[in-house]
């Protein structure tokens, strides 16, 4: 059994875009399985970054399978977006990319529904990244609105659209004036018909026709012929809808728990699992972040990390390295082995604080809290370790780094109960210890 899964432990944008293309080479075939263009994972080589949102990042190597489950909401529009700037960078992108017809597509309403939305979460906005992620798995769940991407090739495709079009308009015109947000609505739905809609998504389908496939059987024949597959996961484990800090996520489950069901594989067939964490934590959107910092702590790992929105361009909260969390997220997902990254930013602090435990309502707990209110109130319990003030960006072997950087690595992985196997000092490919 070969199936090997990349996991994010934290609120997402972990680096498992370049974790992902590192593994691939040792793979037959890279499967993202769950999510949609919510997603920005990004790739450097050869001094060329790429930005991936819905292409696995294991599409840089020819002789690699690419492939897009029914677990993933697709916007057409994103993906050949993606398709174009991707050969227009002279990567080819042919038989190498399949897409699953049973993967659901995302509609303007999707996006429209999901501005509205947010604007009302009580509270704190849940600040998703308006790419309709959330209405379109709501549709897929409910059944009776959503579209696969199977039904574009319908006969009966236009009929739909127009039928779903009265229906979705006459709804968020409800939502929009219950919300008080009617202008909103009226200038973001603009000149979009049905009409128009049909139009557009029948050249979109077109164009992705020699993508689309039945990747549920070609996965369990390689299943069957025990190739060696990687899974891609989006997001991080935080955000997961069901094991994640509810209502503050994604709409999938994007811990280890989601691989098996949104890819449509066997349990047993997965063997390897990495955790992929920074050496800080970040969190892009609302909901709480129990080590948060605020202030010049954060903004200084904001500077040195780049720490900006690969899809929405937001600033990503930033604070220290949260064990608890990760811990929970490692245990969720039964990972084997920790791939640290982003570590070169925190050279140059004088020291480094890691938290092992949280207070919550003045008892000490090494589990992450169930409630989302005790998550909220949680005060981290730090340990405290000395910094390096070396740049480790160009060391390449793990005794050549500084004594108090590998004492970092050591109480991480202490921490966490597993071995840290990967360790990267910089964006670029080449940039990667492996221990
Ligand atoms: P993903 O969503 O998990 O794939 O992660 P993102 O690509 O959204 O965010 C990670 C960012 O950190 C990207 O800009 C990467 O190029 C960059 N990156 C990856 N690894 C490292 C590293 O070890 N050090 C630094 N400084 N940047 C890194
Ligand atoms: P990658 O794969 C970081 C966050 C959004 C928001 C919440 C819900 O690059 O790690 P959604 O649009 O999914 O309904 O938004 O989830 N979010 C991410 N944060 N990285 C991502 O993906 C994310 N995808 C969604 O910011 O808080
Ligand atoms: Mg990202």
């Amino acid at each position: 059994m070969s199936g090997t899964a990349v996991i994010g432990l934290q609120w997402g944008d972990e680096a498992k875009g370049k974790i992902v293309d590192l593994l691939t080479e040792q793979n037959d075939i890279v499967v993202r399985y769950q999510g949609g263009a919510n997603a920005g994972h990004t790739v450097v080589t050869g001094g060329k970054t790429y930005k991936l949102s819905l292409i696995p990042s294991g599409i840089f190597y020819k002789n690699v399978q690419c492939i897009l489950t029914g677990g993933v909401v697709i916007n057409p529009a994103s993906i050949i977006d993606e398709i174009t700037r991707l050969t227009a960078d002279g990567i080819e992108i042919k038989k190498n990319l399949m897409i699953s017809g049973k993967a659901h597509v995302i509609f303007p309403w999707h996006e429209w529904e999901d501005a509205l939305m947010d604007n009302t979460t009580t509270g704190e906005s849940i600040g998703t990244t308006r790419r309709g992620i959330g209405p379109c798995y709501r549709d897929k769940m409910g059944r009776s609105l959503a579209m696969r991407v199977s039904d574009l090739y319908s006969d009966r495709f236009p009929a739909r659209i127009q039928q779903i079009f009265h229906i979705k308009h006459e709804m968020l015109q409800g939502l929009a004036a219950a919300l008080q947000q009617k202008k909103e609505f009226n200038e973001m739905q603009g000149e979009t018909s049905a009409e128009s809609i049909v139009e557009s998504y029948t050249k979109y389908a077109d164009i992705l026709r020699p993508y689309v496939a039945d990747t549920t059987n070609y996965l369990l024949d390689a299943v069957d012929k025990d190739a060696k597959i990687l899974f891609e996961g989006a997001q991080g484990s935080l955000l997961d809808v069901d094991h994640g800090t509810f209502p503050y996520v994604t709409s999938s489950n994007s811990s280890g728990t989601g691989v098996c069901s949104a890819a449509g594989v066997p349990p047993k067939f997965l063997k390897n699992i990495y955790g992929i964490c920074k050496a800080y934590s970040t969190r892009v959107g609302g909901g709480p972040f129990p080590t948060e910092q605020d202030n010049e702590i954060g903004q200084r790992i904001r500077d040195r990390g780049n720490e900006y929105g690969t899809v929405t361009k937001r600033p990503r909260r930033c604070g220290w390295f949260d064990a608890v969390a990760v811990r929970y997220s490692i245990r969720l997902a039964g990972v084997d082995a920790i791939a640290l990254t982003l570590l070169d930013v925190l050279s140059g602090f004088d020291v480094l604080n890691i938290c092992t435990a949280y207070n919550v309502y003045g008892r000490k707990s090494v589990n992450f809290p169930g409630s989302l209110e005790n998550i909220r109130i949680a005060e981290p319990i730090y340990e405290t370790s000395p910094g390096w003030k070396e740049d480790i960006s160009g060391v390449r072997k793990f005794d050549d780094l500084p004594a108090n950087a590998k004492y970092f690595i050591g109480r991480i992985s202490e921490l966490l109960g597993k071995p840290v196997k990967i360790v990267s000092v910089g964006p670029d490919r080449s940039q990667t210890i492996f221990i």
